[in-house]
């Protein structure tokens, strides 16, 4: 397997209040003093409360720079008349390494187009932040045999605008539709082979195609973890559900 940054990361949904993050945040760190030093684990709140986030993570120092946050979405545009969205710049300013873009619920509930992740992208490494672009297949259209394929296309139409210089900037994550929040997970082989397929199309498109962390994302759990994580394609995973239980979440983190 080559040497690649692993990474787990939470993706809370619009799901959290103070209370929780007072209660949640020091009872995972709590629980991750013995995670492997090359893992690292990403805290993705809705943004209304990355500063609260930040400020728990900070108070314990020494686990900094394993432990980060980060951003569920930001504009394609980088300031402006836009009433309810957050910049990239925002993002950064508040401390987010990474921000989430293209997740299949702001493709199919807000009409993202892979034109719009694409323009977000380039906002996102602009400022400085890594994207987790999210690319995956819907059930018919895996039943259709279609899955390496319509991964493919994302793939090359989210990543279009980036510049040579920020590859090191992008981490994919393969969240098959029909497997988030459904309890269904891909199998490990079915994940892996995808995996390999994207590092395929990253290397056709002159990216460094074996140094790009690859995630895997749909109902990731503590009893599922390590078989995916032990595939030689996947480096970690995009954790929705699980994410949101400390007990459960740290297990996912050590299992990286
Ligand atoms: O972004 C994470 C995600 O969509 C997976 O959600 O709840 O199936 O782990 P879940």
């Amino acid at each position: 397997r080559q040497h690649r940054q692993r990474i787990v990361a939470g993706n809370w949904k619009m799901h959290g209040s103070r209370s929780f993050v007072s209660e949640y945040v020091p009872a995972l760190l709590g629980k991750l003093d013995t995670l492997d030093a090359d893992t690292r684990v990403v805290l993705i709140p809705p943004s209304i409360y990355i500063g609260e986030v930040r400020a728990q993570v900070q108070n314990r120092a020494t686990q900094q720079p394993r432990i980060t946050w980060g951003a569920q979405n930001v504009s394609a545009e980088a300031e402006g008349a836009f009433t309810g969205e957050i910049a990239a710049e925002m993002a950064r300013d508040q401390g987010c390494d990474y921000c989430i873009v293209g997740h299949s619920e702001r493709r199919h509930l807000f009409a993202e187009t892979d034109e719009v992740v694409a323009a977000k992208v380039e906002q996102i490494v602009a400022h400085g932040l890594t994207a987790i672009v999210c690319v995956g297949e819907t059930l018919s259209q895996r039943q259709a045999g279609q899955a390496e394929q319509v991964v493919a296309r994302q793939v090359e139409a989210c990543l279009a605008k980036v510049p040579g210089n920020s590859w090191d900037k992008i981490v994919l994550a393969y969240e098959p539709v029909w497997a988030i929040g459904t309890g269904k997970t891909a199998s490990a082989g079915d994940a892996q082979a995808i995996h390999a397929s994207i590092r395929k199309v990253l290397e056709n498109m002159q990216a460094p195609a074996q140094t790009i962390p690859l995630l895997y994302g749909g109902s990731v759990k503590p009893d599922n973890a390590e078989e995916l994580f032990a595939q030689p394609d996947i480096d970690g995973g995009l954790v929705g559900g699980a994410s949101l239980d400390a007990e459960s979440f740290s297990a996912i983190c050590r299992a990286c």
